[in-house]
């Protein structure tokens, strides 16, 4: 008797969704068509109907490593939460929004829910209180576990379990997390999203995003898609597809770096706080241990006074200040600067994201060099700033 058994995210990164290769090639060929033939087709391929061979190539990698029913992608990250949301919410819903997101996402509810009659509750990154926040008005919980920038993590198994019975729908963003850390449908997620311009790619070359999940939750997205036209072109899906057949060696190395990166930093003088969900002194340890694979690659550190963050970026050698993150180089940013530029300042103070906030994407360099450029970059002698 032969027994089916499901793929490992590895080999489901190398071979899901590849489409035949009529040469006997590898990998999917390109189809950059944008005119297809209708005489006679069931459906007419059109890059803005989202259903041209690389975008459904890639779509279906991403819905097997999600372990979702199908995906649906998008010209961006932000486009596939612009177009989620619109497509499930109605003027007069609410959405339930966790803390401490990214601040593009948050900018986006901010100036474009209000506008559609959909009301906006921010609610601490916590499952209790995010499901005691809901109401009958509440339609979904929009969430990322772990939150950006400071990796706060939301026990999502209680979140999903509750919400469903209360009727709520659970969005999160899986980027920084990635399908190989972490499956949110398992968990009972509704919809996942990806801002596949981050670990998907991984190379720091393209835009993209994604979201997986049931076909009938995803059906209206898909008819808003046409009409938003937010629409990922063919030679990106293709590279998309190319690059994530690396994720999980990737995605793993930078996690095992990250813990590394982690230890020391826990140790330095120069550190006050580590914010990373390896560490056994994390708030959200154990829940992080018991529903990702690993502690992902993404680490954020509040360097002590006479330091700054900006000062430490200035010293870094190897690691480059650089917006956006996940690809296989180290970058490192202030997120007061960057991903939380427009988030109000009140809510930037609460969250703690100020000028000794610093936010780490771990890429595959070897850790002992990432370590060493991090320690000269710390090292402050108080005598050469006359600071003593
Ligand atoms: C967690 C997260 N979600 C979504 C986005 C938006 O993605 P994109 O820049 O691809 O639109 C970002 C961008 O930094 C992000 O960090």
């Amino acid at each position: 008797m032969t027994m089916s058994r499901q793929r490992s995210s590895a080999t489901l990164a190398v071979h899901a969704g590849t489409l035949e290769n009529p040469v006997g090639g590898m990998n999917s060929p390109l189809y950059a068509d944008s005119a297809y033939r209708y005489l006679d087709a069931a459906e007419v391929p059109y890059p803005r109907y989202t259903n041209t061979p690389n975008q459904q190539a890639v779509a279906a990698k991403i819905a097997a490593l999600e372990h979702a029913e199908c995906g649906l992608m998008f010209a961006s990250g932000l486009a596939a939460v612009h177009c989620v949301l619109q497509a499930h919410l109605q003027p007069g819903d609410e959405l339930v929004v966790a803390e401490g997101i990214y601040g593009g996402s948050d900018d986006l509810f901010s100036s474009c829910m209000p506008r559609l009659g959909i009301a906006v509750k921010r609610i601490a990154a916590d499952a209790d209180a995010l499901l005691a926040a809901c109401s009958e008005r509440s339609r979904a919980i929009y969430l990322e576990s772990p939150t950006n920038p400071r990796l706060r993590i939301v026990d999502l198994r209680k979140l999903c379990r509750q919400a469903a019975q209360q009727g709520v729908l659970v969005i999160i963003d899986n980027t920084f997390a990635t399908p190989i850390l972490q499956n949110p449908i398992d968990l009972g997620a509704d919809l996942v999203i990806h801002s596949a311009t981050k670990y998907l790619g991984g190379h720091s070359d393209l835009i993209a995003g994604a979201v997986v999940g049931s076909a009938a939750l995803l059906k209206p997205v898909r008819a808003l898609a046409v009409r938003m036209g937010a629409t990922m072109n063919a030679q990106d899906a293709w590279w998309l597809e190319r690059s994530m057949k690396t994720l999980a060696v990737r995605v793993r190395q930078q996690a095992a770096n990250a813990m590394a990166i982690a230890d020391m930093l826990a140790q330095h003088p120069a550190v006050a706080e580590v914010d990373y969900p390896g560490l056994a002194s994390h708030p959200g340890h154990a829940i992080a241990a018991a529903q990702m694979q690993a502690f992902g690659a993404m680490l954020g550190l509040r360097v002590k006074p006479p330091l700054t963050a900006d000062m430490v970026e200035r010293r870094l050698q190897l690691i480059a200040s650089a917006v956006s993150l996940g690809g296989v180089e180290t970058t490192i940013c202030q997120p007061l600067l960057t991903s939380h530029a427009r988030v109000e300042s009140p809510r930037c103070v609460a969250e703690g994201v100020d000028e000794y906030l610093l936010r780490l994407s771990v890429g595959i360099e070897d850790a002992a060099d990432l370590i060493a450029d991090l320690q000269q970059a710390l090292h402050y002698n108080t005598s050469e700033h006359g600071n003593g």
